[in-house]
């Protein structure tokens, strides 16, 4: 796949773990052969790398970019503040108050920028800091970064990172902005927002990450999507998928949903959950139809969330789950093939 995007203008990326990239030689290989692009899907993140307050953890990120140099990929970094993934000691010492939470910040950023300079070109600088449509009507989400440091903690994370190295491409990532849903309608306007609002206030931001959960069963509207990238785009703001999969219905009835928020029924046509067959032709052409539109806006990049079913999160949580363009022996799926025909600009199926 990273050749064949390439050969259209586009990168392809997955999110990797260092533990299967070190023990698997199938998961390695796969991921060398299919990715330009690597994403730690932990490694990157304070709970990682902040075991303790005066401890930096680099073990995780430092194979993970060994891996990237090896293999001639670029590697993002995800995420440097995020409501999630944080130790006790960090939200007890970010529920102190201002000072030693912008401190705390700082020295955060010292370390890891600094450690990961030249090997990360790419931060996921705050992650899903916008509030869910259906429980707040506050732009932000409620978060212990926003309890301490207030509604510019956005700003200031921002404008932190570009003093540590101008030469960064600085990201927002969020979910919810994929269905042609309301939640997903008023995602999109906070999104669109929040980007607007940080441009005119010259806070520096570069992109805006999609996350690219699909829900296999909610309603979609492609002309929605590429729209939506557009005015991204209009505000020069590179966009890109960053952690593409296809969530099915519960099927296995796990407890609790994937993302946030009710869990999602299946729709009133969906596949039998023994015939796989249908249910990977419906997950291809949803990310055959999500990535095509994505990409006709003028997004550049697509990552998904995970080198095959078997490592995917939301496998994890449903073990049926067949999330990703891979599946449990690393051989493409027909979403593997929809995902090149988007590449490549062709219809599907
Ligand atoms: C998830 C990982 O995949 C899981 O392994 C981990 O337990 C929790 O985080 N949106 C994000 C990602 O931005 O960081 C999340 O990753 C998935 C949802």
């Amino acid at each position: 796949m990273r050749d064949i995007a390439a050969r259209h203008g586009f990168a392809f990326g997955l999110a990797v773990q260092p533990r299967p990239l070190a023990g698997d030689p199938a998961y390695a290989a796969a991921t060398a052969r299919e990715a330009a692009l690597l994403v730690p899907e932990g490694a990157t993140k304070w709970w990682d790398l902040r075991p303790e307050e005066d401890r930096f953890d680099f073990a995780g990120i430092d194979a993970i970019t060994a891996f990237a140099a090896r293999h001639g990929q670029a590697v993002r970094g995800h995420t440097l503040v995020w409501h999630a993934a944080m130790r006790p000691w960090t939200l007890a010492a970010l529920a102190e108050g201002p000072a030693r939470a912008h401190r705390l910040l700082e020295v955060h950023l010292d370390g890891v920028l600094s450690h990961t300079a030249g090997a990360i070109r790419d931060w996921d600088v705050a992650n899903e800091a916008v509030a869910d449509p259906w429980n707040s009507g506050d732009l932000l989400k409620d978060s212990p970064w926003l309890r301490a440091l207030g509604p510019s903690y956005l700003d200031l994370a921002f404008r932190l990172v570009r003093e540590r190295d101008p030469t960064l491409t600085l990201t927002y990532n969020d979910y919810g902005c994929e269905h042609a849903t309301a939640y997903d309608e008023e995602k999109r306007r906070r999104v669109l927002a929040l980007a607007r609002g940080m441009r005119d206030r010259g806070v520096p931001l570069d992109a805006v990450g999609l996350q690219g959960h699909l829900h296999r069963d909610l309603p979609f509207s492609a002309g929605t999507v590429r729209d939506f990238v557009r005015a991204l785009r209009a505000l020069d703001l590179r966009v890109l998928i960053t952690e593409l999969d296809v969530i099915e219905p519960e099927i296995h009835a796990p407890a609790g949903g994937l993302t946030p928020g009710p869990s999602i029924a299946p729709g009133p046509d969906a596949p039998d959950p023994a015939d796989i067959a249908a249910r990977d032709a419906r997950a291809a052409a949803r990310v055959h139809a999500f990535v095509s539109a994505v990409l006709e806006g003028g997004g550049d990049a697509v990552l998904a969330w995970g080198v095959a079913d078997h490592h995917s999160w939301a496998t994890r949580a449903q073990p049926a789950a067949r999330p990703l363009p891979l599946d449990r022996d690393f051989r493409p799926k027909p979403m593997w093939h929809a995902l090149a025909a988007a590449f490549a600009g062709q219809a599907w199926p």
